[in-house]
């Protein structure tokens, strides 16, 4: 059997690292032909030393000199997309708007693509749409959820005529059921402490904020093209039940399994098949309850404000998106407090035009204008 050629990018991250247990785990089907990272010269470098890739993709300028030198032999570029050309299957966990090129990339040469890479597809959804009907292409999504709905819409006779609702579930984060008083003074590092998840700093605040949730909403209707007034969120901290699907019928289908993102990324390797190898069984003998409980809407506002981003539709998205990028990095720094955040972004939105982007430069205007935004937001 021929193995599928694997490209990673993002490959020092979360789903980038937790993409090669995968490979590794099924050595026959699959290897790692392409490793991209943004500038973490020596995890890539000893990536690069086991894995044995065709090319290794370093964006920052001296991070590639220092790569080049240490892999004689692989070829070394700082052009994120080049990881298509030596793919079967692209895995895209870059996080935040860079990550767009390699999801535009994959698709216009119909490869699969599995997706984790959110912010391409929430900021850059009308441009991504029309690349998904290009022959032999296939986007899969490499998020719980998403994956989750993937798998029930599958079950699906008809999903556009028989899809009553989509119901993402969301485990709550490190502050479920705080009131918005006592989230006041909250530090970063308790920000940073999920409850299920171990992710990047980046989703994992915006998991605390349920800004990750409300993406994941507009994520959910570029995906599957559903209104936003039939996709719900329900909070579900134990994080086994990832999402659901209720049809026309009445009937709710619903997927489960332990909390473990090489699942989604199995998932998408295998598509349409599915990996031998399990990740995140059920041990029903010690699994005791699932709780489910209506997320609080006043204290998490930015749920909110991402229905009300893709409502606007258009470039709104995009720039809810970097808006949420430049704030949350300054949460993590110390320049502000995270009780702060929705109201910036709340902010940022109210001033935002939104209008409909017909190109990549559209798209990076409302991105460019959306941090700009924030940057004022952040600066009064
Ligand atoms: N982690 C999860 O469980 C999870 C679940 C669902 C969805 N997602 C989504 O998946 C994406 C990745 O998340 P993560 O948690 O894996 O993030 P992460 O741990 O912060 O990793 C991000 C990766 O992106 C790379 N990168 C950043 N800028 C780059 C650039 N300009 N060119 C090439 N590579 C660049 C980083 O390289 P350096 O190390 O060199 O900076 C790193 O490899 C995000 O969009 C996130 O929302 C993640």
């Amino acid at each position: 059997m021929t193995q599928k050629r694997v490209a990673i990018a993002g490959s020092s991250g979360s789903i980038g690292v937790q993409t090669i247990d995968v490979v590794l785990a099924e050595p026959d089907k699959y290897v790692v032909s392409a490793l991209a990272v943004g500038s973490s010269a020596d995890i890539v470098i000893q990536q690069a030393r086991q894995l044995r890739p065709e090319l290794v993709v370093v964006a920052n300028d001296e991070c590639r000199v220092q790569v080049a030198q240490a892999l004689p032999g692989v070829t070394v570029t700082g052009t994120l997309s080049d990881v298509v050309d030596v793919a079967d299957v692209v895995i895209n966990g870059v996080v935040g708007f860079a990550g767009l090129s390699v999801t535009l990339e994959t698709l216009r040469s119909g490869k699969t693509l599995g997706l984790a890479n959110k912010e391409s597809l929430i900021a850059a959804g009308p441009l991504v749409q029309p690349l998904r009907s290009t022959p032999g292409a296939q986007l899969v999504p490499v998020d719980s959820e998403h994956c989750a709905l993937h798998q029930c819409l599958r079950s699906s006779f008809d999903a556009g005529a028989e899809v009553a609702r989509l119901v993402l579930t969301a485990s709550g984060g490190p502050f479920r059921g705080r009131s918005a008083e006592s989230l006041q003074s909250v530090t970063v590092d308790e920000a940073l402490n999920h409850p299920t998840w171990k992710m990047g700093p980046k989703i994992t605040i915006d998991s605390s904020t349920l800004m990750n949730k409300g993406l994941e909403v507009i994520e959910a209707h570029e995906l599957y093209g559903t209104s936003y007034d039939n996709i719900d969120v329900v909070v579900h901290p134990q994080s086994v039940v990832h999402s659901m699907v209720e049809f026309t019928d009445g009937s709710t289908i619903a997927q489960l399994s332990m909390p473990d993102m090489r699942l989604p990324i199995g998932y998408a390797l295998g598509y349409p098949q599915r990996i031998s190898t399990p990740f995140g069984r059920i041990d029903w003998n010690t699994l005791s309850r699932l709780d489910f409980e209506a997320p609080d809407r006043n204290t998490f506002r930015c749920l909110d404000l991402a229905y009300a981003a893709g409502r606007l539709g258009g470039t709104a998205p995009a720039a809810l998106s970097a808006a949420n990028e430049v704030i949350v990095d300054a949460f993590l720094d110390g320049r502000m407090k995270w009780s702060a955040i929705a109201q910036h972004l709340e902010n940022v939105l109210n001033r935002f035009i939104a209008t409909t982007p017909t190109s990549v430069d559209d798209v990076l205007a409302a991105d460019a204008e959306g941090r700009a935004l924030a940057q004022e937001e952040l600066s009064r």
